[in-house]
């Protein structure tokens, strides 16, 4: 065991017992509202998104499964707290945040009872669209000033059960924007628009841009990603310190080429924290 994973598994230790402070949301989800998903659906290359490592629907991918163990984990915890809502950030930049974001996403839309909403809320840096090949018709930031309704801006992936809103142009007070009563509005309105979905955020990193802060009360459950050879332990510990008040429902220890066969480059969900 390295020192990364001692650290998690110590931060593990010592949220033991923790209770989460959110209020449980009523969630039903044996309902499949697929047909009522707003958004055309958008074509994507499977070529194009298995380049950025965007595998997880790729059927002969050997790495999709390790999408569906973390799949079955969050889905697992997030039920049985009934949360609806997660952020997937990580302490700094070019941790895999994005990435395991998609590939979580898409994992879970393949699951026949669930619909997920994957939000691009890097507002400063936004790049789901990219890592996908997509060239939105307008984003969150068209939302937020006046030009597009949410039901412009959202993207159905050819998966069905999976719908896309991207982030638009890049924002540059991005703090402010995402601790505005709009974007207050904005969540709440996407937690409670259809009773059966997952709403997944991927956020900027912890450290280094406080815009993921102003955003957290919106949040039922954050999953933290740490990138092996990468993110120093003390900034994992430093970032579970700044999520104390948050469930953090587990740790995703990427790039981790040990624990599994050499090649795979995603390993290890911590426990849920629950
Ligand atoms: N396990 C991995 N092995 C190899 N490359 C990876 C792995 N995970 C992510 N990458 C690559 O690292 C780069 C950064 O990944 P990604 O954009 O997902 O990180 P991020 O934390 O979202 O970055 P940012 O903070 O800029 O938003 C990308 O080029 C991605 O393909
Ligand atoms: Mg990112």
């Amino acid at each position: 065991m390295d020192k990364l994973e001692k650290a998690l598994l110590k931060a593990r230790q010592d949220r033991q017992g923790h209770e989460s402070r959110h209020v449980a949301v009523q969630a039903e989800y044996a309902q499949d509202v697929t047909d009522s998903l707003p958004g055309p659906s958008v074509r994507i290359s499977d070529a194009f998104c298995e380049q950025n490592r965007i595998i997880a629907a790729l059927a002969k991918n050997p790495h999709a499964d390790l999408f569906r163990i973390l799949r079955t984990q969050v889905l697992q915890t997030m039920r049985k707290n009934e949360f609806k809502t997660l952020a997937v950030t990580s302490p700094n930049y070019d941790e895999g945040k994005t990435t395991i974001a998609i590939n979580l996403a898409m994992s879970i839309a393949l699951d026949l009872n669930q619909t997920v909403l994957l939000v691009d809320l890097d507002l400063r840096h936004p790049s789901v669209h990219s890592y996908l090949g997509l060239q939105p018709r307008a984003g969150i930031a068209d939302y937020l000033s006046g030009k597009a309704s949410i039901a412009d801006c959202m993207e159905r992936l050819p998966l069905n059960r999976m719908t896309i809103l991207p982030s638009g142009a890049s924002v540059e007070h991005s703090s402010e924007v995402l601790g505005s009563p709009q974007m207050a509005n904005l969540a709440c309105e996407l937690r409670e628009r259809y009773p059966d979905r997952l709403v997944i955020y991927d956020m900027p990193p912890l450290l280094v841009q406080d815009d993921p802060l102003t955003f957290l009360p919106h949040i039922d459950g954050v999953l933290l990603v740490a990138r092996e050879g990468k993110t120093p332990v003390a900034d994992v510990s430093r970032s579970l310190e700044i999520l104390s008040a948050t469930t953090v429902i587990g740790t995703v220890l990427n790039d981790h080429r040990d624990l599994f066969a050499k090649e795979e480059w995603l390993s290890f969900l911590d426990e849920p924290l629950s």
